[in-house]
């Protein structure tokens, strides 16, 4: 089975002999993935909708894994009891949904060692929500795949002080990694930042104005990235 681009470095990130948990599975293609190459040693497959957990017990059977990786379904970690896994993956969410999964069961989260979180949307939010819970991000990716970048998020129980808001929008593990993908993305944050700012430029409030100041520092620190990226 061949993984797209997104998937496969979602996998990459487990660690070998990991019990793990795939939270909004759907297809199920990293846990059928992990078990065939060997990778993870048990593994939960769960959804919270029931079409997509049927999408991956299909293809769970279709790989004859139905021994090896179990379907759940249920919100989040409510299907998982506390101490059963120590890896979850929560992929192709939003940031706000991954952040309300990992805080609704704080007795799963707190037995779990390893969080692979792939937020969609919202990234800064979870980074932020992270650093303020006791969570410390550990490493980070970047994957190109139909023209739009993800961002892989590998996250621990720990405490991590962050020195710049600048942090919240480009993980820190990716530039001090110099991931290939860096510049690349920073310059599309940069051109989001200039877009937000032509919209503003005729607006005269103090609101517009504050904003305005926000963007172009901003783009500022951005800049600074790609200067550090290029010495
Ligand atoms: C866009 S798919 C992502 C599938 C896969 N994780 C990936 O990255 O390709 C999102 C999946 O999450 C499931 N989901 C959404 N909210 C959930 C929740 N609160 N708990 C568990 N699963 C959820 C949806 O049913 C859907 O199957």
């Amino acid at each position: 089975m061949k993984l797209t681009p997104r998937l496969l470095n979602i996998a990459k990130m487990v660690a070998k002999g990991a019990i793990l948990a795939d939270i909004g599975t759907d297809h199920g293609y990293i846990p059928v993935y992990l078990m065939k190459n060997k990778i993870v040693k048990e593994a939960i497959a769960a959804d919270v909708n029931k079409g997509p957990l049927l999408s991956a017990q299909k293809n769970i059977k279709s790989n004859g894994l139905e021994e090896y990786i179990e379907t759940r379904l249920g919100n989040g970690f409510e299907p998982i009891e506390p101490g059963e896994v120590d890896t979850a993956i929560i992929a192709g969410m939003g940031g706000l949904l991954i952040r309300d999964i990992l805080m609704n069961r704080p007795e799963v989260t707190k037995s779990i060692k390893q969080f692979i979180l792939q937020p969609m949307v919202a990234q800064d939010e979870l980074r932020r929500w992270l650093y303020d819970n006791d969570f410390k991000i550990v490493d980070e990716k970047l994957v190109s795949e139909d023209h739009r970048i993800y961002e892989i998020i590998v996250a621990e129980h720990g405490h991590e002080i962050i020195e710049d808001e600048i942090y919240f929008e480009i993980g820190k593990k990716l530039i001090e990694h110099k991931d290939p993908l860096l510049e690349m993305f920073i310059k599309k944050h940069i051109k989001k930042q200039e877009d937000i700012i032509h919209n503003l430029i005729n607006q005269d409030t103090d609101k517009a104005k504050n904003k305005l100041k926000e963007c172009k520092a901003k783009i500022h620190k951005f800049e600074e990235v790609l200067l550090w990226l290029k010495n």
